[in-house]
């Protein structure tokens, strides 16, 4: 596989960083997955926005323009076998001392780009939906930055993979005694459906932006789906007629059982079957388009 690392192109086993990379030392770094739909990749812009934003988030200066990211890319693309695939972008602080202030004056940062094949969810999961835990959400509190230090997340989806479930749901409260409301999944976005009625939690510095998120709510806004934004209580989760999570590589799908417990009926919904098929067409059009 080719790879771009610093401004070079490469097969993977050729790629070398310092031990000193503070994305190594410190996680001092952000990053980003694009899915890639026959060879282009989907919403480019909405992603490399999200890339700003974290970039921002952690001051660290956006080595390269849309054009030159675009051409990365598409180099990268034209390397994969795959139709469809995912690009991998991760970006650090560089290579510096170890020392925790940032490098001054500041050093390049490091830049890989990786593309991989997608694998997309499979028939028997999209039919049967997945098994879900649900676990308080102990990460900080700038959830919105895509950063590369995400031991919090490994630790939590491990808690779901050690109890044969795909995802972990997290429900975050101020303190022990406040309410407790849903943020998002270990790798995903969380939407509940009750009486007909899709809800999703407001964007704030305590979810990642999902792409497909957004996707979603744009779908369900163009089909005159009721829908609404706002703070979802952990007990409207345990209520939930339907729970659904949503990522680029894993789309749309349905959470059926959620700590063990049947959600709604224990099968995929209707707005889970309503909303998978409109993000198909939704996404057949777009490549179309272009
Ligand atoms: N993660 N929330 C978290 C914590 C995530 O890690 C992700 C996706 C999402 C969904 O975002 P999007 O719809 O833009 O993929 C929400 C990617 C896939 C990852 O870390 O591999």
């Amino acid at each position: 596989m080719t790879i771009y690392l610093n401004g070079q192109y490469m097969p993977i086993s050729d790629a070398k960083i310092s031990v000193l990379d503070r994305g190594f030392i410190f996680g001092d770094g952000v990053y980003e997955v694009i899915p890639v739909y026959s060879r282009r990749a989907f919403r480019l812009a909405a992603h490399l926005q999200r890339l700003q934003h974290s970039l921002d988030g952690i001051r660290l200066t956006n080595p390269h323009g849309i054009t030159r990211w675009t051409e990365i890319f598409n180099e990268l693309i034209a390397c994969n076998e795959s139709e469809d695939s995912y690009l991998y972008l991760h970006i650090t602080r560089g290579v510096a001392q170890r020392d925790q202030p940032f490098p001054n004056p500041p050093v390049p940062p490091t830049v890989f780009v990786m593309c991989k094949p997608l694998s997309r969810p499979s028939t028997e999961l999209l039919a049967s939906g997945v098994r879900a835990v649900t676990a308080q959400d102990n990460r900080w509190l700038r959830c919105d930055i895509k950063a590369i230090s995400l031991l919090p997340n490994v630790l939590l989806r491990q808690m779901a993979v050690d109890a044969g479930c795909a995802e972990t749901v997290l429900i975050r409260s101020a303190s022990p005694t406040d309410e407790a409301f849903l943020t998002e999944g270990s790798a995903s976005n969380i939407f509940v459906v009750k009486n007909g009625v899709l809800l999703a939690p407001p964007k704030d510095h305590l979810m990642l932006p999902g792409i497909t998120y957004d996707v979603i709510l744009e779908i369900a806004a163009a089909n005159a789906i009721p829908h609404e934004v706002r703070k979802i209580t952990a007990a409207e989760v345990f209520s939930a007629d339907e729970l659904l999570l949503t990522s680029s590589p894993r789309e749309v799908l349905a959470i059926t059982w959620l700590d063990g417990k049947p959600v709604g009926t224990a099968e995929p919904g209707p707005m889970f079957k309503r909303l998978y098929k409109l993000y198909q067409e939704f996404k057949r059009d777009v490549m179309r388009a272009k």
